[in-house]
């Protein structure tokens, strides 16, 4: 299945497409627990096996193992050729064909390196560009010390249409700096211009601090007053987190995160020494955030304006973290009075009193049956059952446990229901119910194995690999694949990796291990990879002294410092010979 047609573009095809709504449209989908099902198009069969899940992007029939994502689908079910399956997509999808002829791009040059070059020329002209005064007063204005501008990395686009531009041109191709969102074509004319101009930069970086993207503010009037990055291959808004580099040991240590709107909120926050704090980029908060933000802390605190528009996304908020929260995971949210934001806020306020705010949060159950109650009036019976039904899907979202046992209770209460009658008004969530067991010892599943199911079905577990042990174990090369594949290309699903093995004599492997459910990789995903990547290093460090050992057992003759090795390696395996 050679193709011309370039992997980012695949990639960006699958990114904008939603293979539940692409499948729903020709198979009846049931939604069941997180995925969809439905009786398997692709055999006979009564009882429902094939599943589409919205995570993965991925299809699959535990029946017959028909498996793919949305370009598979399309190949299978309308019987497609894979170019004409991908351009049906595109078209979907609003894109246009790369051009025949092009050269085929393998992968995405890394962008990282460009982004890094472009923080340090703002950075360096906030200091010495000769307008950078003006954006110097601005923040000195707006309150910001040196060390918090330091600490976040501030800078300064200054005017003019070509300084980055200029500056980066001997190092980067403008066309890279295009690809990195600091540039832009100009229309109808060969060359290209500084996306960010006259602009207080904020970069905004990763878990690990490697920067992907920008948000640049306005010095006074102006619209737009934050201008950010475009879509890139390193930059997608709608899941990004300002701050968190900044924000990770404060986080640990509290326990806790505290999620504002505003690039200004968390440097004015941190500057008070609120610093567990971090920002979304002004869109609505979605699972991914919350997935992500999970990963940190048990406890998230959001704030949102008092006012209706602040109620309604904090809502929205509450929508999505219910299919996320589970037993030990908190969600409380914070309304901060009419016309102020935390930034406002705390310099009026202090540190001490925003605190205590956030220990006066709401917690979400008493927002939930807060919000609910008011559109629904409980001195009635209809209006009882009414608040049961506005109450049902929503519940149903929640996983089994003592939150939901809880939620069920309040119900109960406020309706004069019985519970286990409440209960049976809420359809009960089909999974989510499993133990958790310990990751060691391991049946079937090799560790190497195990991390390579989670990878691919949680691709956002790059984060936690840190350094991999070199070849020298089975499945291996295929683990370096797709580490390599998911740090070049951040923000693939399960599906897009799988089309990115697509021609690999891997593939087949792959797939089975993307619906795995090998027990120890249910629970605690994140802690789980960190103690696979842990064990396999050990383990490989262990291999490398064996084999030394072996080595000088073998050579005899030994030098003195040889002896000295051999006699530590020998204490080191058996501790209590002494
Ligand atoms: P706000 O308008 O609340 O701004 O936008 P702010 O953070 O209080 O900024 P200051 O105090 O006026 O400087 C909240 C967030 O929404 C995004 C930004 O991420 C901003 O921090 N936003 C806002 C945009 O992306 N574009 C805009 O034009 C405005
Ligand atoms: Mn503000």
């Amino acid at each position: 299945m050679a193709t011309k047609i370039p992997s980012p573009f695949i990639d960006a095809v699958l990114a904008r497409t939603d293979i539940v709504e692409l499948v729903g449209g020709r198979v009846p989908l049931r939604k069941a627990g997180r995925d969809y099902k439905a009786c398997c198009p692709f055999h006979e069969e009564r009882t429902p096996s094939f599943t589409v899940s919205a995570d993965k992007q991925f299809y699959h029939c535990f029946g017959c193992g028909a498996h793919g994502s949305a370009i598979g689908f399309l190949m299978n079910y309308d019987r497609l050729g894979f170019v004409e399956a991908v351009t049906e997509l595109a078209r979907r999808a609003g894109l246009e064909m790369p051009q025949e002829g092009r050269p085929a791009v393998k992968a995405g040059p890394d962008l990282r390196p460009v982004l890094a070059a472009g923080a340090r020329y703002f950075q360096e002209a906030l200091r010495h560009h000769p307008s950078a005064e003006r954006a110097q007063a601005y923040l000195k204005g707006r309150g910001i010390t040196g060390a918090i501008a330091k600490g976040f990395q501030l800078g300064y686009a200054p005017p003019g249409w070509n300084g980055l531009l200029n500056a980066l041109a001997s190092d980067f191709e403008p066309s890279l700096l295009e690809r990195a969102g600091l540039v832009i074509a100009r229309e109808g004319a060969a060359g290209f211009y500084d996306r960010f101009r006259d602009r207080v930069m904020f970069p905004i970086a990763d878990a690990r601090g490697h920067i992907i993207g920008f948000g640049g503010r306005v010095l006074d009037q102006g619209e737009p007053k934050y201008m950010n990055s475009p879509e890139t291959a390193l930059f997608h808004k709608g899941r990004e987190i300002y701050g968190l580099p900044q924000a990770l040991d404060a986080i640990d240590k509290a326990g806790q995160v505290v999620v504002v709107e505003g690039y200004m909120d968390v440097l004015a926050l941190s500057q008070f020494g609120v610093t567990h704090v971090v920002a979304t980029l002004g869109t609505a908060t979605t699972r991914e955030h919350l997935d992500r933000l999970f990963r940190y802390a048990p406890e998230i605190v959001f704030c949102f304006d008092g006012d209706r528009a602040g109620r309604e996304a904090a809502w929205r908020a509450l929508e999505q973290a219910l299919s996320v929260l589970k037993d030990g995971r908190q969600v409380s949210f914070l309304f901060l009075p009419e016309g102020e934001d935390p930034d406002t806020l705390v310099r009026a306020e202090g540190a001490a009193e925003f605190q205590a705010r956030l220990r006066r949060a709401t917690e979400l159950p008493e927002f939930f049956f807060e919000t609910l109650c008011a559109r629904a009036d409980l001195s009635r019976l209809d209006g009882r059952a009414r608040l049961v039904e506005l109450a049902k899907p929503l519940l149903s979202k929640l996983a089994k446990g003592a939150l939901y046992e809880l939620m069920i209770g309040r119900l109960a209460e406020l309706t004069a229901l019985k519970a286990p009658q409440a209960e049976v008004l809420v359809p009960a969530r089909a999974e989510e119910t499993r133990r958790a067991e310990p990751l060691v010892p391991v049946r079937g599943g090799s560790l190497v194995r195990q991390a390579v199911a989670l990878l691919l079905q949680y691709p956002a577990l790059i984060e936690e690999v840190g350094e991999l042990p070199l070849a020298g174990r089975p499945g291996m090369d295929v683990l370096a694949a797709l580490v390599a594949l998911l740090r070049e290309t951040p923000g693939l699903t399960t599906g897009a990796v799988l089309e990115r093995f697509a021609d690999s004599p891997h593939r087949s492997t792959l797939a089975r291990l993307a619906v795995w459910e090998y027990p120890s990789l249910l629970p605690d995903h994140k802690g789980v990879m960190r103690d696979i990547m842990r064990t396999l290093n050990e383990q490989a460090r262990a291999a490398k002294a064996k084999e030394r050992h072996n080595f000088l057992i073998n050579k005899g003759n030994l030098t003195p410092n040889e002896q000295a090795e051999l006699v530590a390696y020998l204490r080191s395996r058996n501790p209590g010979e002494q």
